[in-house]
């Protein structure tokens, strides 16, 4: 019976089946509502991660441009609307004088080709429809050899990883790619707890309705019947792993039927169910993951108004 399930209906059984701490994979956040909501969250002053990476962005490109092959390609894994990287293609088109080639890599058909459409006229796109590593095994194997690529890794996504999976994802990405190819990874950095919180549970809601979405979500393609109202929107910063988590926590007993995922169970009051972690870095730390996935830090920009930190590291070579 399982093995006649989606991959999205086992991840569910799995995360809310289980006896302990319930969880489900933050990337089932992301369905077109999910990442509408996303991104009027961008457009929050309480959350000031991506407009730090487009000012970084914005401010250095061409200097970006500068240190890499007027040849190079560039990457992009999950390029959600494309707008923060135009000045990017821009600064490599105005360095080589020719089209850039363009890849943007997402799981979401419609982020796709919303980035495809927004960044035509700056380069030579070719979307393609993948996980990451997929994509970037696709592009490995469309590319020109002798042409180096940039990957572009920029909002800060990494975050969502446990540390340890983030150093084993990007060995597993260096493991894809040349000597002389080169990845810029941006990285939301530790600042004071309060500001973190605010910027994860934000008063005007925005938040909160992301994460309620992922239950609207299962309601929608799984056939179940959360109350979305029955869950209180909480982002928690802990600290030993510098991390923001967020979690709905039930406030009353709640019986919950999900069919297509043969589940049924009941959510005690107070229980909660963690949707997603945002790890929060600090310098030192991100010169230690990439000594640990095999890339060779080159440069580095801090926004001074919003603690984050861009990185152009090398793959060697
Ligand atoms: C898109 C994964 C970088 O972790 O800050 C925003 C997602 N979650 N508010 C982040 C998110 C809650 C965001 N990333």
């Amino acid at each position: 019976m399982t093995s006649m399930l989606s991959e999205f209906a086992q991840d569910v059984r799995a995360g809310l089946g289980r006896s302990g701490q319930r969880e489900l994979p933050s990337r089932y956040l992301y369905d077109d509502l999910g990442s509408a909501l996303f991104e009027a969250i961008t457009c929050l002053p309480e959350y000031g991660l991506t407009r730090a990476g487009e000012r970084l962005l914005g401010a250095h490109s061409p200097e970006i441009a500068a240190v890499l092959p007027p040849t190079t390609a560039v990457a992009e894994l999950g390029c959600g609307s494309g707008r923060k990287t135009v000045p990017i293609l821009e600064s490599l088109r105005a360095r080589s004088g020719r089209a850039i080639r363009y890849f943007p890599i997402d799981i979401s058909t419609a982020a796709l080709h919303a980035c495809a459409r927004e960044l035509a006229s700056y380069a030579a796109v070719t979307p393609l429809e993948a996980s990451y590593l997929d994509g970037i095994a696709r592009v490995a194997a469309l590319r020109d050899p002798s042409q180096p690529l940039l990957v572009l890794f920029l909002g800060s996504t990494i975050g969502n990883f446990d540390i340890s999976c983030a150093v084993e994802f990007l060995a597993a990405l260096h493991a894809r790619l040349n000597p002389g190819d080169a990845l810029l990874l941006g990285a939301d950095l530790v600042k004071p707890i309060p500001q973190m919180l605010l910027a994860y549970d934000d008063p005007t809601g925005v938040t909160a309705a992301f994460n309620r979405n992922i239950l609207g979500r299962i309601n929608r393609e799984l056939g179940a019947d959360f109350d979305l109202t029955a869950y209180e929107h909480e982002a928690r910063y802990h600290e030993p792993a510098q991390r923001i988590e967020m979690h709905l926590r039930a406030r009353s007993r709640q019986r919950v039927s999900i069919p297509d995922s043969g589940l049924r169970i009941i959510i005690e009051a107070g229980e909660t169910i963690w949707t997603e972690s945002s790890h929060k870095f600090l310098l030192p730390d991100l010169d230690a993951i990439a000594r640990d996935s095999g890339f060779h830090p080159v440069s580095r920009w801090v926004d001074p108004q919003w603690p984050f930190a861009m990185n152009l590291w090398s793959a060697g070579g």
